[in-house]
């Protein structure tokens, strides 16, 4: 979506994943607060987004949405206020239906009323879920009914798409949202997540800047997410271009868990944009190699081994698409080390674990710019 917002994939912290309903003004703040002084901020999250519950059960006498008073004493706006004071930007929720997926009223029909009450509080992130009563209209109209009405009002509010890739939401989203889920929902545990890497396969060429393909929120921290496993999900959501939207607990983590998350050299690969999304490039039973061409001229790849027991997977330049050079660069995303190869990158990686290296050398010799498809061009 051409809104100036998400150029790179949006970052920040959701409370779903792991406060579900429990959100509440308190939460909010105290996270906002651990954003800042975890490091979080400064390597990049921005958004402190509410999740759904967070209003009361029906609109009040003039149609309005209500901040539910038990959760929200302060309102929203001064909640705003407070993120905003924090440097950082406060994100909400509703549904292109008549109710959200916890039976709170949704948007479908007062998107107008509701971007302009959301606008009023200072609110600069939305997503847009897809529960309730569609009233007879496709996706494709009640998402872009809500494009038009965050645009009416004139504040910039990133716009996130949360129709689970129905209607091949990846085929029109580009005009319509910032980003676009394609799957159900993300659960804290392995399958999970490599169910979702799997139906990442193909969409690679639909995302580019201000229109991102969303696996769903972070699970790094959450759980029964292990260290080796979190530090895999990052890998791959970040070459995917993915928005990195956390959903642990940033009050309380570990400090394992802060150490995936503010992984700036891995952080720097989902904010690169060299012309195509990271894309799985081979696969052999468990393992995977999975690359991303990066501005410079270099590629990052992922190495990843989805078995229970540790394996060596590797590589070649060639496969990675760099041209030939007496030797490459290898930049170690994980263990911050550099070395050289002559052409092969392999790695003894854990079970559930990943390798991330950007390999420079030889220059990119695979086309890397792919036109984006999908409906439309404006983004
Ligand atoms: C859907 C979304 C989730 C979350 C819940 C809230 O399931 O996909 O990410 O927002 O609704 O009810």
């Amino acid at each position: 979506l051409d809104n100036g917002l998400a150029r790179t994939p949006q970052m920040g912290w959701n409370d779903w994943n792991s406060f579900g309903c429990n959100v509440n003004d308190g939460l909010i703040r105290q996270t906002a607060d651990a954003m800042v002084s975890s490091g979080m901020a400064a390597a990049g999250y921005t958004y402190v987004n509410i999740d759904d519950c967070w209003s009361t059960k029906s609109r009040n006498a003039s149609g309005d949405l209500v901040p539910d008073p038990q959760k929200f004493p302060n309102g929203i706006k001064a909640l705003a206020d407070y993120v905003h004071s924090k440097g950082l930007k406060l994100g909400i929720y509703s549904s292109a239906g008549t109710t959200t997926c916890a039976g709170y009223p949704a948007s479908l029909g007062y998107e107008r009323r509701d971007a302009a009450l959301w606008a009023s509080w200072g609110i600069d992130y939305l997503k847009y879920d897809n529960c309730g009563d569609h009233r007879g209209m496709n996706g494709q109209q009640r998402y872009t009914a809500m494009r038009d009405a965050l645009a009416a009002t004139g504040r910039p509010i990133l716009y996130s798409l949360c129709n689970w890739g129905q209607e091949s939401v990846w085929t029109w989203g580009m005009p319509v949202g910032n980003s676009w889920r394609n799957t159900g929902d993300i659960a804290a545990n392995w399958n999970s997540i490599m169910g979702i890497l799997d139906q990442q396969v193909g969409k690679e060429s639909y995302a580019g800047p201000g229109g991102w393909n969303d696996p769903d929120m972070l699970e790094v921290g959450v759980g029964g997410v292990t260290g080796t496993e979190g530090r895999a999900h990052f890998s791959l959501w970040s070459l995917l271009n993915a928005p990195l939207i956390a959903g642990n607990d940033l009050r309380t983590m570990s400090a394992d868990t802060r150490t995936i998350l503010t992984n700036t050299e891995v952080i720097a690969v989902n904010q690169d944009w060299g012309g195509r999304q990271g894309h799985k490039i081979s696969d052999s039973g468990d393992l995977e190699v999975w690359r991303k061409p990066m501005k410079d001229g270099s590629v990052a790849v992922v190495l990843l081994n989805r078995g229970t027991s540790a394996a060596s997977v590797s590589t070649t330049t060639t496969a990675l698409g760099l041209g030939s050079a007496s030797s490459y660069s290898v930049r170690d995303l994980w263990a911050h080390t550099t070395s050289s190869s002559t052409g092969t990158i392999s790695a003894t990686v854990p079970g559930h674990g990943a390798a991330m290296y950007v390999v420079t050398g030889g220059g990119i010799v695979q086309p890397t710019t792919v036109a984006i498809k999908g409906v439309g061009s404006g983004r």
